[in-house]
């Protein structure tokens, strides 16, 4: 089979070098950076590759947005709400700008590639320097550079769906890193922008990822979160027979003390995926399964492909195959249409699952996406009262849930320091749940073993066993 999607050419990555390095030489470039993410990892892992190009451009990191020469918005467009505050931000930076006429400002992501949004900032937030899309990320440096020369504001929005390898990366934690492994989306949930934004699913080589993993392990990477929109279809259009249990068969044997990742699909979850849990060393018990709806006429108008049964015994699978294993989710409610009667299906659903946690969600119209059209919206205050109901129930089911981690040993990897003690750290545990424990500054970006004695809100309270693994 050919493969559809093209890498961009080296020759183009390299035109890109050398106009980051023609940006650094510029004697009124921005000399410091601020980086503004809003939305996903995937979003969080393009904010530092952003601030790798920075870097290569000569830009070095300010402390405060206020400070900087250069900011940058990387946006989301998932949700209504998103898009506002990011708008509402973008907004308020122009009155800095009164009292400094240097300083620049970027938008890019997921909202700048939603349809007629190029236009609308040429028109009517003129004060924008550049825009981009997701797209152009790779093309930053000569946007950048068109943008200074030029004096004139710039934007760039393509749809060509291509893959760019080698770009600069500067990881925000050492310990733990995020490796794509692919983009975009060809799901089409009925309710979701993603895949007109972020273009159609296309997986990077393995080769590409097996070698950027080993570049992680040898810089002392203590954790891995593999990223994509629907992981679980990883390899699909390759045409080599890589599929992702494969290709995390791979990465368990080259001994990544942990490997996480996000996000999967209930209908793509394969038996071949749960046996490769089960086998493993180094994947963590722990599974985001996003399942939206309880109903199944509502799943059906999700366009999700699966019913409340199929999901329920894909659940019971991983839990025999992983015993213990860590679930969460994300739910929407409101969606078009959802009677009392599919609400209660997703409470009875969340009830017999027992998540350890669930993102949920008040659905919000996206234009140009299927649900946004359907009659039968919502009545805010009825999405209001039901997301409560939903939140409350889930609470009360967290803290039984978490209970089976009382008197159990855990590895944690920390963080920081907590946020109430200076004699406490917290990072994650093996199962994707908070953990505090007694620590110091030297257990920050290592793993720690220790014995889970409480449980307060959501966060697990331990005590050291032993030292540094
Ligand atoms: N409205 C509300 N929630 C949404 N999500 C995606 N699109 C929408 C929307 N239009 C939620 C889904 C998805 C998560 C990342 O965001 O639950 O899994
Ligand atoms: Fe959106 Fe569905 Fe793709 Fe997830 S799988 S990004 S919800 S279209």
């Amino acid at each position: 089979m050919e493969r559809i999607y093209q890498v961009v050419s080296e020759e183009d990555m390299a035109r890109q070098k050398s106009f980051a390095a023609a940006v650094r030489e510029l004697p009124h470039r921005p000399e410091t950076y601020f980086i503004v993410t809003y939305g996903c990892q995937m979003n969080a892992h393009d904010s530092e590759k952003l601030a790798g190009i920075l870097e290569e451009m000569g830009l070095i990191p300010a402390a405060k947005r206020e400070e900087a020469d250069f900011v940058i918005f990387n946006t989301c467009c998932v949700r209504d709400n998103a898009e506002r505050r990011a708008l509402g931000n973008i907004t308020w930076l122009r009155e800095v700008r009164k009292t400094r006429p240097e300083l620049m400002i970027a938008v890019c992501g997921c909202m700048i590639q939603e349809p007629g949004m190029a236009e609308k900032i040429l028109k009517q937030y003129r004060f924008i320097n550049l825009a981009f899309g997701t797209a152009n990320l790779h093309r930053f440096p000569e946007i950048m550079y068109e943008a200074l020369e030029s004096g004139r504001n710039t934007v760039k929005v393509d749809t060509q769906d291509v893959i760019p390898e080698g770009l600069p990366v500067q990881r925000l934690r050492k310990e733990s890193a995020y490796l794509t492994i692919m983009y975009g989306c060809d799901n089409f949930c009925s309710y979701c922008i993603v895949p007109y934004v972020r273009g159609r699913e296309r997986s990077r080589e393995p080769s590409a990822v097996l070698r950027e993993a080993e570049q992680l392990l040898k810089d002392g990477t203590k954790e891995i979160m593999l990223l994509g929109q629907n992981v679980n279809s990883y390899g699909k259009g390759l045409g080599n027979g890589i599929t992702f249990a494969k290709l995390l068969k791979e990465l368990d044997r080259m001994g990544v003390p942990r490997i996480r990742f996000m996000t999967s699909h209930p209908k793509d979850l394969s038996d071949e995926l749960i046996d490769a849990m089960h086998d493993s060393k180094h994947i963590l018990p722990q599974f985001h399964l996003p399942v939206q709806s309880g109903s199944d006429r509502i799943l059906k108008k999700m366009n999700r492909h699966y019913t409340r049964d199929i999901y329920m015994e894909r659940v019971r699978k991983l839990r025999e195959a992983v015993p213990g294993i860590g679930l969460s989710t994300d739910i929407i409610v409101g969606f078009p249409g959802e009677t009392e009667e599919d609400f209660r299906d997703t409470m009875n659903l969340v009830r017999d699952v027992g998540f350890d946690s669930a993102f949920t969600f008040i659905y919000s119209p996206r234009v140009g996406t299927l649900a946004a059209s359907m009659e039968e919206q919502v009545a805010a205050d009825i999405s209001t009262r039901r997301i409560e109901e939903l939140i409350a129930l889930q609470e009360g089911i967290q803290q039984e849930t978490l209970k089976r981690f009382l008197g159990q040993e855990e590895e944690v990897l920390v963080e920081g320091f907590s946020k109430r003690s200076d004699e406490a750290v917290s990072g994650k545990g093996r199962h994707a749940v908070s953990v505090t424990l007694n620590g110091e500054a030297a257990d920050i970006g290592n793993i720690v073993k220790c014995r889970i004695t409480a449980l307060k809100h959501n966060t697990l309270m331990g005590e050291r066993t032993a030292g540094v693994k």
